[in-house]
């Protein structure tokens, strides 16, 4: 299954936008604020961690990347101290495209130029306003499309060897 037909039942079977949140420890306390500024049309789940206690961030990655496969969420958001642990994890998955952003204008170019479907924050990164600044751009911008839909279809491929 490739990535064009996540986005078909998307698009026929869900309504309202459906979001994924998760996090590890270092992430944990950004994802409870970002949960906080969810406005109501928003439909989210959250995939834990459920506290500060020390967990692996990939296995929170594996959760994002588990929820976007099947076709439950149209977007994810994944945290982790970094963002780039989690990001690692969550990209394992064909159909996900994480982008690790840093400010607005990257979730708003990952939005329109690589339909990205997983936004990672790195919670030791950025600050808490300009974390929710991209959750907000991530989720209101629109894929471009044109001269973006090759780019982004050539991008589903696995490679496991070079053999
Ligand atoms: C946890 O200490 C930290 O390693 C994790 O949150 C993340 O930054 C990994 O990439």
């Amino acid at each position: 299954m490739g990535k064009t037909l996540y986005i078909n039942r998307f698009s026929s079977e869900l309504n309202n936008m459906k979001i994924a949140i998760a996090s590890d420890h270092g992430g944990y306390k950004l994802k409870e604020l970002i949960k906080k500024s969810f406005s109501e049309d928003i439909d989210w789940v959250d995939l834990g961690t459920h506290s500060t206690d020390s967990v692996n961030y990939a296995d929170y990655g594996k959760e994002i990347g588990k929820a976007i496969t099947s076709g439950i969420v149209h977007r994810g958001i994944a945290i982790c101290g970094s963002g780039i642990g989690i990001s690692i994890a969550a990209n394992r998955f064909k159909a996900v495209r994480a982008a690790l952003c840093t400010d607005s204008t990257m979730a708003r170019l990952t939005r329109e130029h690589n339909d990205a479907n997983v936004l990672c924050l790195g919670a030791r990164i950025i600050g808490e306003q300009v974390a929710i600044d991209c959750v907000k751009t991530f989720i209101s911008t629109k894929f471009e499309g044109g001269r973006h839909e090759a780019r982004v279809a050539s991008l589903d491929f696995g490679i496991d060897s070079i053999d």
